[in-house]
């Protein structure tokens, strides 16, 4: 009994003695605005931090650590923006965003990134970051200016999408494949079984936001030379050459199905938690609720209700006045008119402890990364009201591959038919059934994500960048190449030429036979 005891001990050490080394990691979030995926960044670093590691962050001066739990564990590194630096989530530019066009959209968040950008180069924290000698640099993929650090920094480095890897990855690939003719692209919103037209266009929306993408990084050349940084590294490349690894928040589950380079790790499902007990205010709304149960309706952290058609969200208000359950909005600004004695409008709620809560039987949603992932991880049917980029990928997902909901245009939603897609997915229970099947599928996996995440963190630190897992072939071949298109040219060519060789030959032999004959007959 006691031998046994000491053995665990000296086993425990042992694992201990390889377990407790502490990597120095510079973590650069996207910081330009609060917003969920800043938020999904400081999960990951205070898994980082769990895991002994010592963990710095980059983020500009408008970031407020003092609000944030990590703050006390976290060394950070900050680079001065002007006080009234547009923020991604200002709502100038939410409501700017809503009415723009993609290619103005694009442009107003490139012309905010490029500016940012400036005041990293200006302020002279690329210099300092150096001199901290990390083992490692791990940044958010839609952070622009993190790629000067990429090359500048050369050490092993790691990259993470919030939002999921698509067919195509907009703003430079890390050297995947891009199966555009089984994978939707992020724009398009279409099932990944396209009809001949909607392949089309997914290709082109591809090669457009190539093109928009080369341009971009155009502006951050400039910028990179005006202030003489080292520049072997193109800034486009950044992602394929420089990068060891990418973390992306997709699932198998609810992600199209494709093929990925062992580089490329699938975290999604490590933000589950499960539901805690409920805060005061919203816990007396729960017990009080119809007995028919509760419906939460959200639309995220950015696109907060207020920034919503006016005229949109007092049919909404009318919509949900009309069914007959409790719904729970969250919703900050001037009430509707219409609103129903059953809606309680909450500013902030705790939304994934409230959507585990087994009175909540219905959630309307943006289809935002985490409340995607929150309704299958809870089994609830969703009513998708998508708002913007992403979000139509998610709720194409939820409704058409896992058959979990119905998806309601909000350009042309009114009262009825909000109510209409209310009442079918609660009165169709196969609904119900498929979300079900999906949390179960979803929560069943190889490895628990979070231990997938630091094995894999680790993993490239010990072995320094771990280069053996990049095709690079795949980083260097041209694209006609890729596709093979000169070896069929080739092939080709060659049967081409077998044929016109075999036909000449032929015709050849059957003009000397005939005249051979005619000789003869002549003779004859
Ligand atoms: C964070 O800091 C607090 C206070 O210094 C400490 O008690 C805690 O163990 C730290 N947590 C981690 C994960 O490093
Ligand atoms: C951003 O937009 C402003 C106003 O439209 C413009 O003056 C500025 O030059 C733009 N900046 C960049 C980097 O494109
Ligand atoms: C520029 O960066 C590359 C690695 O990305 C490094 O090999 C090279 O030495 C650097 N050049 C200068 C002048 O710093
Ligand atoms: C509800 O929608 C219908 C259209 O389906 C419309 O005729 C009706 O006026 C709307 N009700 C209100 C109060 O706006």
């Amino acid at each position: 009994m006691k031998e046994m005891k000491y053995l665990v001990m000296m086993l425990s050490c042992l694992m201990g003695i390889t377990e407790v080394w502490s990597a120095k990691i510079l973590v650069n979030p996207y910081s330009q605005g609060f917003n969920s995926r800043l938020m999904n960044m400081e999960k990951l670093t205070w898994l980082l931090l769990e895991d002994g590691h010592d963990v710095s962050m980059v983020v500009n001066s408008r970031y407020d650590e003092t609000m944030r739990p990590i703050s006390k564990n976290v060394t950070f590194f900050k680079y001065d923006v002007p006080d009234n630096a547009v923020l991604i989530n200002d709502e100038e530019v939410i409501s700017t965003m809503q009415k723009a066009s993609l290619i103005e959209g694009i442009n107003l968040i490139v012309n905010i990134s490029c500016s940012a950008c400036e005041d990293v180069l200006a302020s002279g924290i690329l210099q300092i970051l150096k001199a901290q000698n990390f083992d490692l640099f791990f940044f958010d993929y839609a952070e622009d200016c993190a790629r000067f650090l990429v090359d500048y920094l050369d050490i092993p480095t790691i990259s993470y999408v919030n939002e999921g890897a698509g067919s195509e990855l907009i703003f430079g690939t890390l050297g995947h494949p891009e199966p555009l003719a089984i994978v939707p692209s992020l724009l398009v919103g279409f099932p990944d079984a396209m009809t001949f037209l909607q392949r089309v266009e997914n290709t082109v929306t591809n090669i457009i936001m190539h093109c928009i993408a080369y341009n971009t990084f155009q502006h951050f050349t400039t910028l990179r030379t005006k202030y003489g940084f080292n520049t072997s590294l193109s800034i486009m490349d950044t992602n394929s050459r420089g990068v060891a690894l990418q973390f992306s928040n997709n699932h198998n589950v609810l992600d199209w199905v494709r093929p990925l380079m062992p580089n490329h790790i699938y975290i999604g499902g490590i933000y589950f938690a499960p539901p805690k007990s409920l805060p005061i205010n919203l816990e007396a709304i729960v017990e009080k609720a119809s007995t028919n149960g509760i419906i939460v309706a959200s639309f995220g952290s950015i696109f907060k209700s207020s920034f919503l058609d006016r005229e949109l969200i007092e049919q909404m208000a009318i919509a949900f006045a009309s069914i007959p359950m409790t719904v729970i909005w969250k919703y900050s600004g001037e009430p509707p008119k219409a609103l129903g004695a059953n809606t309680h409008l909450i500013s902030w709620i705790p939304q994934n402890d409230l959507l585990g809560h087994p009175k909540v039987k219905l959630f309307v949603t943006h289809c935002g990364c985490s409340s995607t992932y929150e309704s299958i991880y809870h089994a609830l049917p969703v009513v998708t009201i998508p708002l913007s980029v992403d979000q139509y990928k998610h709720s194409t997902q939820l409704t058409s591959r896992l058959d979990m909901g119905v998806e309601v245009d909000f350009t042309t939603l009114v009262n009825t038919t909000l109510i209409h897609a209310i009442n079918k997915v609660i009165g169709d229970p196969s609904y119900r059934k498929n979300a079900q099947d999906a949390s179960k599928l979803i929560k069943d996996n190889p490895n628990n994500p979070k231990d997938l995440f630091l094995y894999w963190v680790n993993y490239v630190i010990r072995n320094k960048g771990a280069k053996h897992l990049k095709s690079k072939p795949m980083q260097e071949l041209y694209l006609f190449q890729y596709f093979l298109l000169d070896v069929f040219l080739f092939l080709g060519g060659i049967l081409t030429l077998v044929i016109i060789i075999g036909v000449a030959s032929i015709k050849f032999i059957y003009r000397k036979l005939m005249l051979l004959c005619t000789s003869k007959t002549k003779r004859d």
